[in-house]
């Protein structure tokens, strides 16, 4: 076995003190049930690339379902078990969660054409997985605490900046892979490797994507999204053909990649302002603008495809019909030179993920900084007066009463009522309207 390497001192300065205590007591715990245990994957991967991940998965030779009950009498908390494989997820009182997972011989297949090789249990478990930089473990019994167990030359791969696979027929056994190599690829600013590349090339046109189905890939593409650069991603995805395979209206042109860029921007300048509230979904914007050149019945094709529920997709359509509409509103409200308060009330009915995708799909400055606006301030905003204001003045309850505050809103979107009294003396001028208006409408004999 090659020497193995001591990254204890990397975990002392990289990994939180409580968390660096869990990873010591998990290998005193399995030092007493005499079993092994390794913190794995990407965990191991993030800490050598100095990148924060909170997500420990723990590796056990031996019962990882008694190891997980063991943890969690000395922490508290509760444990969820999948007897199937033998996996069980630990949860902490601080709901910290513990994936625990057992590495058996008994439980592997062997890929049908690889050559049969007799391995430990963690080398069999770490050579089932995506790429050699998910492949890492790192050792928590006692005696060798803090030792890199690298099986496959994934610290040379992390050197080198490389994405490759374990075996050949890896993106065969599992074709969500590809997706995932583009996506850790992208992240990580590494490079998908050459022979890793031919195996992809092959898988697609193998087709080897199309037996997945709609949700497996649905998912890939929403976790494709949640990426910094996802349209880097979408450009890779389209590179191996995946797009057109997917369906052909989703293929690229100049103009949908600059449309793609610009929603990574927007989501950027989103996320900094940490706005409290939920949010937004990121495939959503992706996906108005993948399909910004598609007709409905085409996206009711792709959204199919993906397994949307006819719910979700009836959800989606009209996602993109309120956004449509919107548009060309705005288009309007630009060509009259219109005040803010019009363009607030064309957006005004449209989730967050509408409004950052018009906010990148628009190439007029006063748009942007008008619906930013809206986002960061205006749509929080209301009014200083009320119902009860209005019922004061002597309207009695009805419809009036919306439309009256919504012009009220309007004034002081545009500046013209900041004051509440400026307020109030605009909705006596607009009820006393109303009033004479009703008065007028009566008919002649209730009028006496
Ligand atoms: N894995 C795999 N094949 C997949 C999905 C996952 O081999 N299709 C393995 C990988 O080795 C990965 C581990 O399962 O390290 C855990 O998966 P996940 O939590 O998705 O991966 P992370 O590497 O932690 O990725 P992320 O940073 O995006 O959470």
């Amino acid at each position: 076995r090659k020497r193995e390497r001591s990254v204890v001192s990397i975990l002392n300065e990289r990994i939180p003190k409580d968390m660096l205590d869990v990873l010591r007591r998990a290998g005193e715990i399995a030092e007493e049930l005499g079993v092994e245990a390794y913190v794995v994957g990407g965990f191991v991967r993030d800490l050598l690339l100095a990148r924060p991940n909170l997500d420990m998965d723990i590796v056990i030779e031996g019962d990882g379902i008694a190891f997980a009950n063991r943890l969690v009498q000395e922490y508290g908390g509760r444990v969820k078990e999948h007897d199937k494989f033998r996996t069980a997820v630990a949860i902490l009182p601080d709901g910290r969660r513990i994936d625990v997972a057992t590495a058996r011989l008994e439980y592997y297949e062997y890929p049908a054409a690889l050559p049969t090789v007799q391995l430990s249990s963690i080398k069999m478990d770490l050579f089932r997985r995506d790429f050699t930089i998910n492949a890492l473990a790192v050792r928590l019994n006692p005696k060798s605490f803090g030792k890199l167990v690298d099986f496959f030359d994934a610290q040379r791969d992390l050197k080198d900046r490389n994405i490759r696979v374990l075996h050949s027929l890896s993106f065969v056994e599992d074709p969500t892979r590809i997706i995932r190599a583009i996506r850790f690829e992208q992240r990580f600013g590494f490079r998908i490797g050459g022979q890793t590349e031919r195996l992809i090339k092959n898988a697609v046109q193998m087709q080897f994507f199309q037996r997945l189905t709609g949700s497996r890939i649905f998912n890939e593409f929403k976790l494709l999204c949640e990426e910094k650069n996802a349209s880097r991603c979408i450009v890779r995805l389209e590179e191996f053909k995946l797009l057109g395979q997917l369906h052909p209206g989703l293929e690229l042109n100049a103009k949908k990649i600059g449309l793609l860029e610009k929603i990574d921007e927007v989501l950027d300048w989103y996320r900094l302002l940490f706005l409290p509230e939920p949010e937004p979904d990121p495939w959503m914007i992706y996906l108005l603008g993948l399909c910004s050149e598609m007709n409905d019945a085409e996206v009711a094709d792709l959204t199919d495809r993906l397994n949307f529920s006819k719910r979700d997709q009836r959800e989606f359509l009209s996602l993109r019909e309120s956004v449509s509409t919107a548009f060309n509103r705005i288009g309007g409200w630009i060509s009259r030179s219109g005040p803010l308060s019009e363009l607030c009330l064309a957006i005004e009915t449209l989730p967050a993920e509408g409004l950052l995708y018009l906010m990148a799909r628009s190439t007029r400055e006063e748009v942007r900084k008008g619906i930013s606006l809206y986002l960061t301030r205006l749509r929080d905003e209301g009014i200083a007066i009320t119902g009860q204001d209005l019922r004061r003045l002597g309207l009695t309850p009805g419809p009036a009463y919306g439309e009256i505050l919504r012009i009220v809103r309007a004034a002081r979107i545009d500046g013209q009522a900041e004051a509440r009294e400026e307020q109030l003396a605009l909705a006596r001028r607009l009820v006393k309207k109303v009033l004479r208006k009703k008065s007028a409408d009566m008919p002649p004999a209730s009028r006496k």
